[in-house]
């Protein structure tokens, strides 16, 4: 018995030895990686959505105003490379942010790209084009970049985990594109937003990003996203607005739930749907976690962003909704007109949901503490959740017929939760729609708010940070 304990012993002390190994390997070679790639880094390479498949826009920062392009080759030596032009916009550090637009890219191609501007050229990075309507997304949120003026290295090391999170869920699905519920940076500062694609992975992938509470802290998101924002009306962020990208047979909506002026979201919903009459997925993205109800103190708030959002998921027929803001992992029951319609506790496949699937994740470097073991509440709608200190990622596998999603613990290779949204039609079982002219109402008070809160986030980011943003553009994002 003795001798099997010592034995058992010595395993663990080997099993600790090797994984902490692993990790101080990994760490290394991060490290080194971050310092060769400094300028690459630097300069926050990387590749926004077009709004169809065959575009993408390419971004970068740049010293130059004049001569910044693109090259884009279908072979890794960058033969026959096509040159595509990039816009500038001066940035508030005193340079310029470059955007190369690009168009006609075919279906299922890799192309290799370099970004370009006077004395400077990137390393080979590439983008693959999916085919129709199968490819696989990563979902993330909150992956929080922070800058930490006591510790140098925190950038570094963040951007370090979010760079394992993209290979190991690359390691399990062809990931092509990058889903991210915002809070991408905790300060919104243009060195956290270089570090969130600071990684090899994130560079050779389409990174679809939107605007968190802690992006609106600074106003560098404005300068660092490159989404294909829509010219609908109304109320917008300075940071930015609303965006919609269509991949295989999905149309994804991008909204900034900051902005409670629903006017302009519903708009913007509608008009990306006249657009894309016969795209059979719709999902919706945004910042503010609607129904997981974890944080008690926040449910004032929450029932008023509920108010504004869940009669347009319900009236647009969204299938699926990728939330973020609580840091809690929460999928919730089928859901339509403020009801569970199908609980999904002990499901884990649902076909012609009679409603929307509203689903959050954790966070990437701030996932939640259970204080003492306490366990939160948990929203009445609430199908699957975990309470777990663990750091959360999502595979989305879309293919014509279903969505199937992967939920997975960091290091894990099995998921922890893995269910499946199936449609036979466009329409699947969702409801036709009802009026209620409440709804106008409350979506015409949002924007009048949204004017306040505006003015309020002008001022705050004057007083902090001395930033003047013009009067005019600071409410209305123009
Ligand atoms: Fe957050
Ligand atoms: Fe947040």
């Amino acid at each position: 018995m003795r001798n099997m304990k010592r034995a058992l012993s010595v395993f663990l002390c080997i099993v600790i030895a090797f994984s902490c190994t692993g990790v101080a390997f990994a760490q290394d070679s991060w490290n080194a990686y971050w310092q060769s790639n400094s300028t690459d880094i630097e300069k926050g390479v990387y590749v926004a959505p077009g709004q169809t498949e065959s575009e993408r826009t390419i971004r970068w920062y740049t010293d130059s105003k004049d001569r910044n392009y693109v090259l884009l080759s279908e072979s890794k030596d960058m033969s026959k490379a096509q040159q595509i032009t990039a816009n500038v916009t001066a940035t508030p550090q005193g340079d310029y942010s470059a955007e190369a637009h690009i168009t006609s890219l075919k279906e299922g191609t890799t192309y290799y790209y370099t970004c370009n501007s006077d004395g400077y050229k990137s390393a080979v990075y590439s983008i693959t084009t999916s085919t129709r309507s199968e490819f696989s997304a990563l979902y993330v949120t909150d992956v929080h970049i922070s800058y930490d003026e006591e510790n140098k290295d925190s950038i570094k090391n963040n951007s370090g985990k979010f760079a394992s999170v993209i290979s190991q869920a690359k390691e399990k699905s062809d990931i092509s594109l990058i889903l991210s519920t915002g809070d991408q940076a905790s300060l919104g500062r243009r060195d956290e937003y270089c570090g969130y694609v600071s990684s090899a992975d994130a560079k050779n992938t389409t990174v679809a990003i939107l605007e968190g509470n802690h992006d609106r802290k600074n106003i560098d998101y404005r300068y660092f996203n490159a989404n294909p924002e829509t010219n609908d009306k109304g109320i917008k962020s300075y940071i930015g607005g609303d965006y919609w990208f269509v991949k295989g047979d999905t149309l994804f909506l991008v909204c900034d739930s900051n902005n409670a002026d629903g006017v302009y979201h519903r708009r913007f919903i509608k008009n990306a749907i006249k657009a894309n009459p016969d795209v059979k997925w719709r999902v919706a993205m945004f910042h503010h976690d609607l129904l997981g109800s974890r944080i008690p103190h926040r449910e004032s708030e929450n029932k008023l962003i509920r108010l504004l959002w869940m009669p347009l998921i319900d009236e647009f027929a969204i299938d699926l909704v990728l939330m973020g803001h609580s840091h809690y992992y929460t999928m919730s029951n089928v859901v339509y007109n403020k009801k569970t319609v199908t609980p999904i506790a002990d499901i884990n496949e649902v076909t012609d949901a009679k409603g929307s699937i509203y689903m959050v994740s954790g966070s990437i470097n701030r996932p939640r503490s259970l204080d003492d073991g306490e366990i939160p509440p948990v929203g009445e709608h609430i199908g699957k959740y975990v309470d777990t200190e663990n750091v959360i990622y999502n595979v989305l596998d879309f293919s014509e017929n279903s969505i199937v999603i992967k939920s997975y613990y960091d290091g894990e290779s099995t998921p922890f939760n893995e269910f499946t949204i199936s449609k036979t039609t466009q329409q699947g079982g969702h409801p036709k729609r009802t009026f209620n002219p409440i709804n106008n109402i409350v979506r015409f008070l949002g924007g009048v708010y949204s004017i306040f809160n505006n003015i309020g986030v002008r001022s705050d980011l004057k007083k902090k940070y001395d930033i003047k943003v013009p009067f005019f553009a600071g409410i209305s994002g123009k």
